[in-house]
């Protein structure tokens, strides 16, 4: 199957490019890199021996959308493109909604236009707001306490809608949780511009003597050790997920499916920077800091739907999650 990857060069793509290739798809990147860089293009090359043509463009350019998937004979479509910050999206919430909303209602278009059908997107645990009851199964009500949140919720609503109308449409809502690590090369990871607004990207300049010590976010929350409680997936399991759901679109009938892709399993702030510290083998100085307005204490999923219909279940632990992430920031320091 020819599988346009939006986004594809960004974090979560890249790594799905290379799980999907390695499955056997012929990947096709669409990016205008707002927020990655045309090198891990060549990295996704090298790593698959394959030579994953890149299309250039903004998902708003419905145009060259049309043209890419006429090219391409493309079948099916993942769709990462977003923009992902929550604090940047509170500042800017028109930039938000017209690149997530505006750029997948584009999509769809094209899709239409093209009578392809099969979709696969990139949600979020976000979409579940202040946790009801944990762990998070898919049945869980939806909120959004944030523009990004919003913009998810917008989008896997009108997937929705877009699936009443038309029963033919394939679609996966993958709602991931935290997706943490790196490629097992250190060729490919997450390397965010500035400073990281995430926990395992901060930890990881940290380690590597780029920012002084790390802020914990609060340590009196209804927790273990009063640190926030996440559902950390290592980003090569996620991306196996996303093989797992193509492969269930495509034997499955047409109709609109939600999965959480996560392990199930939460690790406190606290236990990730223990965690980061016997694998880096050096101390990483921490300050205990106010809350981060927004935050909750617990996030971490039911994992069940996922492993008995996609038949996929996560399989890498905290270890591997910081051994992957530390290898691709040496790397990136130049170490
Ligand atoms: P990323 O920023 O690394 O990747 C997104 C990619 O999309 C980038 O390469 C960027 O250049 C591209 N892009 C953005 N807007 C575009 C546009 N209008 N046209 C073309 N390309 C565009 O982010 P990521 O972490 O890989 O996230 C991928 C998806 O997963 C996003 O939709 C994000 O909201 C979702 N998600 C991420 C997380 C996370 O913690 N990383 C958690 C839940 C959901
Ligand atoms: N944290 C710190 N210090 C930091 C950064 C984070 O203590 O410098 C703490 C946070 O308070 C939280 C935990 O580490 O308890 C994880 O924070 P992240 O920012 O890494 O992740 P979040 O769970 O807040 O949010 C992420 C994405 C969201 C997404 C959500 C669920 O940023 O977009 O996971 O998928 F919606």
């Amino acid at each position: 199957m020819n599988i346009l990857l939006t986004g594809g060069a960004g974090y979560i793509g890249s790594h799905a490019a290379v799980a999907l290739a390695s499955a056997g798809h012929q990947i096709v990147v669409f990016d205008n890199f707002c927020n990655s860089r045309p090198t891990v293009v060549d990295q996704i090359r090298a790593l698959t021996g394959q030579p994953i043509p890149v299309v250039e463009a903004d998902l708003r350019d419905t145009a060259v959308l049309l043209g890419a998937l006429t090219t391409h004979g493309i079948g099916a479509v993942v769709h990462f493109a977003g923009l992902k910050a929550v604090g940047e999206s509170v500042a800017k919430p028109i930039e938000y909604y017209a690149n997530n909303v505006q750029g997948t209602i584009s999509l769809l278009q094209a899709m239409q236009a093209k009578g392809l059908k099969t979709l696969v997107f990139s949600s979020s645990a976000t979409v579940y707001g202040d946790p009801q009851y944990l762990p998070i199964d898919e049945a869980h009500p939806t909120a959004a306490t944030n523009p990004y949140g919003r913009t998810k919720l917008h989008i896997e609503e009108m997937l929705a809608d877009v699936a009443r109308a038309d029963p033919q449409w394939r679609i996966a809502r993958l709602r991931y949780f935290n997706p943490v690590g790196a490629h097992e090369s250190g060729l490919i990871g997450e390397d965010p511009n500035g400073i990281p607004n995430n926990l395992m990207p901060y930890i990881a300049r940290v380690a590597a003597g780029q920012l002084p010590h790390l802020n914990v976010f609060g340590n009196d929350y209804d927790t273990p050790d009063g640190t926030g409680v996440r559902d950390y997936i290592h980003v090569v399991d996620l991306a196996q997920g996303h093989v797992a759901a193509v492969r269930y679109l495509l034997e499955h009938a047409p109709g609109l499916y939600t999965f959480n892709l996560g392990t199930g399993q939460g690790y406190s702030v606290l236990e990730m920077v223990r965690a980061f510290e016997a694998v880096a083998g050096r101390p990483l100085p921490f300050t205990i800091a106010p809350r981060r307005p927004g935050d909750i204490a617990s996030c971490f999923a039911k994992v069940d739907l996922a492993a008995s219909a996609l038949g996929w279940r996560a399989t890498l632990g905290l270890k591997e999650m910081c051994e992957s992430t530390w290898r691709f920031q040496q790397r990136a320091a130049g170490l």
